[in-house]
């Protein structure tokens, strides 16, 4: 298969024509897309069995470390189907198309919790950033059901590939593309848009060391599973304006 006849089958975040964990490596489209695909990982719940979409509890903020071992994801069921077909810029003003939530309701989604604006990020200790659930309040924006950077508040919307609402966030947050399978489990197999992941690195080692025992450990790619607890057990504090 060609190089570009690949892309045109990729490009999005729920439906693949192909498995893109067969293929490994940053793909950049001619027409801007971007794309990584990385180890095709299963999750699991928080008692190490597989993970099953209709169990997921709504608006519960998750918390799952992918594609590296120290780089957090957050995973939420929507209250709403998603918008299919977003399409998107990075800072850099390349497009990618966001195709849209997985599962019944097309409404899972996963995304790095990385900000783009200056690497808030969730982790072990404080958590600036969350899922504001419908009925919620956010300094960030009049809107519920959003996610939420606390440090200088911005905000995404996650029904639509978390295109920036508000805030100084220069692009939305990268997206982990989902498959949900027939047995209702879901794996998570690559990430869609810009990624912050080397800035995250370089920024952050003594965190790193303290958390993951050090860079290294904490770059390592995740293999096999990994394990989707939910926010408040994942973190001390959970800080949300
Ligand atoms: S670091 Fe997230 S808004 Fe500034």
């Amino acid at each position: 298969m060609q190089r570009r006849d690949f892309l045109k089958l990729v490009g999005g975040t729920s439906l693949v024509a192909i498995a893109p964990s067969l293929i490994e490596g940053e793909l950049r489209a001619d027409d801007g897309t971007l794309f990584r695909a990385y180890k095709k990982v299963q999750l699991l719940d928080a008692e190490g069995n597989p993970l099953l979409a209709s169990k997921l509890i709504l608006e519960e903020n998750y918390v799952f470390n992918y594609p590296h071992v120290g780089t957090s994801c957050l995973l939420i069921a929507l209250p709403t189907p998603t918008t299919k077909n977003v399409k998107l810029k990075s800072e850099l003003d390349e497009e990618y198309i966001w195709k849209s939530g997985v599962g019944k309701n097309s409404n899972i989604v996963a995304y790095s919790a990385i900000c783009p604006h200056q690497l808030t990020h969730v982790n072990k200790e404080d958590t600036f950033m969350s899922y504001v659930p419908t009925g919620g309040k956010t300094m960030a924006c009049k809107k519920d059901s959003v996610i939420v950077c606390g440090s200088h508040l911005s905000a995404y919307e996650p029904t639509k590939g978390c295109e920036v609402l508000s805030g100084p966030a220069p692009q939305p947050l990268a997206s982990i593309v989902l498959e949900h399978h027939d047995d209702d489990t879901l794996w998570a197999v690559a990430v869609l848009g810009p990624d912050k992941f080397h800035d995250f690195f370089k920024s952050f080692k003594p965190e790193l060391k303290e958390q993951y025992g050090g860079k290294r450990k904490a770059k390592k790619l995740v293999a096999g599973s990994a394990q989707v607890v939910k926010l408040s057990n994942f973190t001390k504090n959970i800080i949300q304006y």
